[in-house]
């Protein structure tokens, strides 16, 4: 019998393994929030930083959960440790805390139990479920949301786009724009924002009737309250309201397809006088679309829940330029956003 050829004894490989745990084991971070927050284990840090004997003991949950929790929580940055106590950090401050108006609480009500398996993740990229989406798309536009799941979608949304908004309106120079229209504009808190940052500003939210009934709610507890108001209206089949200088869109181009993309930049231009400006609020691809990582996830996401995809800017300046503006521009803003920017010749 002939010998078995052996191998040679094994190197290691080229680059170590550690993207390979991150990959495996990244998916856990998010419910380990969800659960916490829903423990009220944040609200309990505030008020006292605790070590994790005290917190099992508070929570009645073993040691050992409550170190992996702690473990979890302090490695994404949320909580750091201080002669045994769990401290929590300006990120957790900031977006964990129930009284925080950047509370991601609406957005963990909506996504905690959505299931992010290998059957979703396969379903949408083998059969790309565009018409589910549409069909899902078509309640929407219809504009037959029920008020609970209307409330719940725009407390969803406002609580992902809270912060960004602030930020945006802190980076973009609105001097020379006296009425926005925010289109698709969700909680108003994007023209909330800019309304706070520019005193002469007037703004209008275009939402469905059901949003904007969330809307006007948000809208009165602020101290801009008085410049901005709601315009209920489907944005595909209703008149749009005249006499703004800016349009603006902030996550709405990447939920449609490519026609419905055009009818509304389409829509933006007929609105708007000559010399009037178009925003769109994305987070950009790259243009050799190998990333950033956020966009990239989120363009995954377009591709299970919604219609539409993330876009480069060049892809969006092309888009805008078959709806007859010009100049087109991009600017870096909060986070993984961008705004690119357009003119009415
Ligand atoms: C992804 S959210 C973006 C909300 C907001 N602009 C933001 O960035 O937070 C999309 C919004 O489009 C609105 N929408 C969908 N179809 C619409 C339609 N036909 N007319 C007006 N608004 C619509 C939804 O109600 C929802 O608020």
């Amino acid at each position: 019998m002939e010998p078995r050829p052996q191998r040679q004894p094994l190197e290691p490989p080229l680059v170590d393994d550690r993207p390979l745990w991150d990959l495996w084991q990244a998916a856990y971070g998010f419910p380990t929030v969800t659960v916490a927050d829903e423990l009220g284990l944040f609200a309990r840090l505030d008020e006292a930083p605790a070590t994790a004997a005290e917190i099992s003991a508070a929570l009645h949950i073993s040691d050992r959960a409550a170190e992996a929790m702690l473990a979890l929580l302090a490695a994404h940055g949320f909580l750091v440790a201080r002669d045994g106590r769990f401290h929590l950090t300006p990120l957790a401050r900031s977006y964990l805390l129930p009284g925080n108006p950047f509370y991601r609480g609406g957005l963990f009500a909506l996504y905690k139990d959505r299931p992010r398996t290998h059957a979703v993740v396969r379903e949408a990229l083998l059969h790309d479920r565009r018409l589910d989406a549409a069909r899902a798309t078509a309640s929407w536009t219809d504009g037959d949301w029920a008020p609970e799941r209307a409330a719940a979608m725009t407390a969803m949304m406002h609580a992902m786009s809270l912060a960004s908004a602030v930020g945006l309106a802190r980076l973009l120079d609105l001097s020379a724009t006296t009425r926005l229209l925010d289109v698709a504009g969700g909680s108003g808190c994007f023209a909330v924002a800019f309304a706070e940052r520019n005193p002469s500003l007037r703004a209008t939210v275009l939402e469905l009737p059901a949003v904007c009934a969330v809307a006007d709610r948000l809208i009165a507890a602020s101290p801009a309250a008085e410049q901005v108001g709601t315009h209920p209206a489907n944005m595909f089949a209703d008149p749009w309201p005249g006499g703004h200088d800016a349009v603006f869109f902030s996550n709405v181009f990447h939920d449609w397809d490519r026609d419905r993309c055009l009818d509304l930049g389409r829509r933006a231009f007929a609105a708007l006088p000559t010399g009037g400006r178009i925003l769109l609020h994305e987070q950009l691809l790259a243009d050799a679309k190998d990333g950033p990582l956020g966009p990239a996830r989120y363009a995954l996401m377009m591709a299970i829940y919604q219609e539409g995809k993330q876009f480069t800017f060049a892809e969006l300046a092309a888009l805008l330029g078959e709806c007859g503006f010009v100049d087109p521009d991009v600017l870096p803003a909060y986070g993984d956003f961008s705004l690119v920017s357009a003119r009415k010749p």
